[in-house]
């Protein structure tokens, strides 16, 4: 028996899931029989196009299935890095290329190599769950800059300034974003690129995984573009997941400095070494092959939104920032009502309705809701929100 100290301090300070705890509950009372509804996804709906699959079963039978370069496949490197330049605008060669286990590895990659005890990492919130956890993992300090329903949730600018201390080290931008479904705009990016260029100290990440899932109205912008004088110190995180529903394949990537790339792919080289080879080649199908299934799924996710987001509003007293990407909504609670979590337990066992309480991402008013699922299954899951909330304030 080892001593009594079992653990690392690092892996004690890992905070359990919120999300898992509600999903494994979901399962519980499915398996005894009760209907549930759940929309708490975070993954696409749809099978991933065949073109794909076929390219990576070739690329198995080609015998595509050796250890591989750690930084990827030269020519997805390439391909990505393409995409970069010609999509995005931001001129970008393959050695600023990192591939990686799914955009996660590649936030964790740069937060390892990046940040240090002490650093503070700047988070707007609502966030996604896992940049504190990832920021805290590689030893950094987190100052949350909250925005409110009220507003939109609209970057806070003034926040963002007076958050600023000689310790802060990175910036994080979400756009489309996971749970509130903003698209950011780019007078916004230049305001914070503005204010970036006078702490030449602070690094940006932004996570551009939702980049294809936006309404029509809507336009997609990498903050690298609007900010090219700062390209040293900018850094994107995007990957296949969510785009072309290849979630499990497990392929992202990261971009930026080239030297500090460099610095990723010797991490990655020690840790877990190239992501699997012919998951690779199916990635490079995805680049290299026609749009048209990337845009269905965008416009079948933007139907689908609309359908939440009319139909929670049908409902008195949730408040909802009209979501414009990713595929999620995110409303807050009427005023009257409990916390995120006790109403989420409640949903799930008074009316089998799964969803994910707001706490999770930082924001106990709201709960997250998805759309990732049948427009039949939305309707179920609108009727019962609505018999939640009746529950709740009756
Ligand atoms: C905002 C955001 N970034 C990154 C990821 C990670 O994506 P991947 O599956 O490529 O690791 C997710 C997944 O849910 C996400 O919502």
């Amino acid at each position: 028996m080892p001593g009594n100290k079992l653990l690392s301090e690092r892996a004690f300070a890992l905070e359990p899931s919120l999300t898992l705890e509600i999903n494994a509950r979901a399962k519980e009372l499915a398996a005894q029989g009760r209907d549930i509804c759940s929309l708490s996804a975070g993954e696409p709906d749809f099978n991933t196009p065949n073109f794909i699959i076929e390219a990576a079963v070739r690329a198995l039978k080609d015998g595509i299935t050796r250890y591989g370069p750690v930084a990827g496949d030269p020519e997805l490197r390439e391909a990505i890095a393409e995409k970069i330049t010609t999509v995005n605008n931001v001129a970008t060669d393959s050695s600023q290329v990192l591939v990686t286990n799914g955009g996660k590895q590649a936030i964790y990659n740069l937060f390892q190599v990046l940040l240090e005890q002490g650093d503070e990492v700047l988070i707007p919130s609502p966030y996604w769950l896992s940049y504190p956890a990832m920021a805290k993992l590689a030893g950094a300090t987190i100052r949350y800059l909250p925005s409110s329903p009220l507003t939109g949730f609209t970057f806070d600018i003034e926040g963002f300034k007076n958050s600023i201390t000689k310790k802060t080290k990175l910036l994080i931008l979400n756009s489309p974003g996971n749970p509130t479904g903003r698209v950011m705009q780019k007078q916004e990016m230049e305001a914070i690129a503005e204010i970036l260029r006078c702490h030449p100290n602070i690094f940006l990440m932004s996570d551009e995984i939702y980049e294809f899932l936006i309404d029509d109205d809507q336009q997609h912008t990498s903050f690298a573009e609007v900010a090219p004088d700062l390209s040293d110190r900018v850094f994107t995180v995007n990957g296949f997941a969510k785009g072309w529903a290849m979630t499990g394949w497990r392929v992202g990537y990261l971009s930026g400095n080239s030297k500090i790339v460099k610095a990723a792919i010797a991490l990655q080289s020690q840790s877990t070494s190239n992501v699997c080879s012919f998951a690779q080649k199916g990635a490079l199908a995805a680049l290299r092959g026609s749009k048209r299934c990337l845009i269905e799924m965008a416009r079948s996710y933007s139907d689908r939104r609309l359908l939440l987001s009319n139909g929670i509003k049908e409902i008195s007293g949730f408040n909802l920032v009209k979501p414009k990407g990713a595929f999620y909504a995110f409303p807050e609670l009427p005023q009257n009502c409990c916390g995120s979590v006790e109403f989420c337990k409640n949903a799930l066992e008074k009316t089998g309705l799964a969803i994910v309480p707001g706490i999770a991402f930082g924001d106990d008013r709201c709960i997250r809701l998805s759309c990732a699922v049948s427009p039949e299954k939305i309707k179920d899951g609108l009727y019962r929100l609505k018999m939640s909330i009746d529950n709740i304030l009756s």
